[in-house]
Order: C-alpha cells, then structure tokens, then sequence
C-alpha cells in the first residue's frame, strides 16, 4: 500500500512504520493519523508480523499535532470532527508496538510514543507536552497516560509548564525503558522488536492484554484477568513446547503465530 505521510517496510517478522513529514518535523495532521492507524492495522492482520516499530527521523519523533492545521477550528468542530479518535484504533492493536524515539517527541508525538507498549530513546530525545504553551491542553492521552508512566506529581508539573524533559530524565522517570546512542536506535529497536517476535505469539498477546488491563482497571479485577487468561494459555501447543524444552535443556521451537 502506497502512503502520503509514512514510509513502511517489513524486515524480518517486524513491520516498521516511519513518519515522513520532515518539512513539519512530522506533525501529527489528520492524514497521518489515517495513514499511521491503517499501517497498524495492516502489520496487525498480517501473520508474517510479530512486532511493530513506529518511528520518525533524527531530528524528531513527532512534534506534536499539526498546529497548522488546527489552529482555525472552533471547539464545536474539534468534537464533531473527531479529529483525534482514530488514534484510539491505533491504541488497540494486539500485537507490540516499540516506539523509536530520536529527537522531539512533543505534545501529540509523545503521546503516540506513549500509546505504544515500550518506548525506546537515542540519548537526543527530548520529550514534553507544551500544549500550555498553545493555549490548550493534551488531548490525545497526555494527561492520563503521563500519569500512569511517571506519577502524579512529574506528570503535573510537565503538563503545567509546557517544559521538555531529555532522555536520560525520561529514563529516570519511567517514561522510557532504555536510552542508547542514536547511532544505535533503530538496530536496538529491531532487535529488541525481533526478540519479541520470536516467542510464542498467543503469550506475547496476552501478555499485551494483561498489561493493558492493569491501566485500565483495579487490582483485583486486574489480578482476575491475569489468572485466566494464564490458565487459558495452558491449552496452546507452545506451552506444551515452551515447557518441554526447558526440561530437555534446548531452545523452543514455538509455531503458534
Ligand atoms: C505544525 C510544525 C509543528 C507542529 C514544528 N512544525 N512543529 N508544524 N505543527 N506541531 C514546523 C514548523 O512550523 C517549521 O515549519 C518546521 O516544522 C520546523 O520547525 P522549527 O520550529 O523551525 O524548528 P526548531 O526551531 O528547531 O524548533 C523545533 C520545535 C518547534 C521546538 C520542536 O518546532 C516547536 O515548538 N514545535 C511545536 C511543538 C508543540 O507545541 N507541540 C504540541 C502541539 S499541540 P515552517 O514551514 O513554519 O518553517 C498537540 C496537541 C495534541 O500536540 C493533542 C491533540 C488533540
């Protein structure tokens, strides 16, 4: 499939989705929120893909909605346009998402960052949400997602001053899971995408399931889900392998894609 505003490419079991706005440092308009959630989509449906990559250039993951684009619109056509809900669709895809972070990652880039399952960093990172800075405030996600990554309190005073953190403060902070030069980024993330790839993918999707259920409900339902959806995965023929290799001290062979 051809695409207007990202450049996609599948290597080995691994779909990566590359935004291409350079003149814009990739701002979010809506044609690639539609290119990026049908991309998504795509790899998801596709047997051959096990990891998705999503990533920008050197100088910027995303630097946020376009704001060119939004800076005309009343309030009554930013809701009735939906201009931000298909995003959703991209929250919600099974298989793992890493997001490969170089340069900016702001306002609506680092809330695409957070709508993935793992955020890698090139030590040039920079990641905020200055939507205060505009006159607004968050609206894909910043102010919930933030929160649960870095608590209540780093959370606030980002999205209150609007100022940007670099990458090894987002890595002290939780937000990213490991900072590497940015020479390094996008082979650590295929490999890193790779690895995940490899496993058993009815376990790698539920596993997605179980975290995401820990942000969305409380502990005890939380802890319910995880138990079910642990013994459900006792019928798959990649436990019986998964398990039998260990005991015959070798590498499993999983086949359940
Ligand atoms: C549209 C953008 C843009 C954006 C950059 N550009 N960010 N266009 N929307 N979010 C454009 C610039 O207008 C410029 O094009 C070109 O990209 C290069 O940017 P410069 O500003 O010249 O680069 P630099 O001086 O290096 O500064 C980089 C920057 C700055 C610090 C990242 O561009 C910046 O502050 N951008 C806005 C960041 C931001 O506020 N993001 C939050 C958006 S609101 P031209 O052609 O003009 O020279 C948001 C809400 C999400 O994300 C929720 C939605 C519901």
């Amino acid at each position: 499939t051809e695409y207007e505003t990202i450049l996609t490419e599948q290597r080995g079991r691994v779909g990566w989705i590359t935004l291409n706005r350079p003149e814009a440092l990739n701002a979010l308009n809506s044609q690639v929120m539609r290119d990026v959630v049908a991309a998504a989509e795509a790899f998801d449906a596709d047997e051959g893909v096990g990891a998705i990559v999503v990533t920008g250039s050197e100088r910027a993951f995303a630097a946020g909605a376009d704001i060119k684009e939004m800076q005309g619109k009343t309030g009554r056509e930013m809701i009735m346009g939906d201009h931000f809900g298909a995003w959703a669709r991209f929250a919600d895809v099974r298989t793992p998402v890493i997001a490969a972070v170089s340069g900016y990652a702001l306002g609506g880039g680092c809330e695409l960052a957070m709508m993935c399952d793992i955020i890698l960093a090139a030590d040039t990172a920079r990641f905020g949400q200055p939507e205060v800075n505009l006159g607004v405030i968050p609206g894909m996600g910043g102010t919930q997602r933030l929160i649960r990554a870095v608590g209540y309190y780093k959370a606030a005073e980002l999205i209150l001053t609007g100022r940007m953190m670099d990458a090894a403060e987002a890595e002290r902070a939780g937000l990213v899971s490991r900072v590497v030069p940015a020479s390094d980024l996008l082979d650590d993330a295929q490999r890193t995408a790779e690895t995940i790839a490899s496993k058993s993918l009815p376990s790698v999707f539920a596993a997605k399931a179980a975290l995401d259920a820990a942000m969305e409900s409380p502990l005890a339902e939380g802890l319910r889900f995880e138990r079910h959806v642990f013994a459900a995965l006792f019928d798959t023929a990649d436990q019986k392998e998964g398990m039998a290799a260990f005991r015959e001290k070798r590498e499993p062979r999983f086949t359940q894609r």
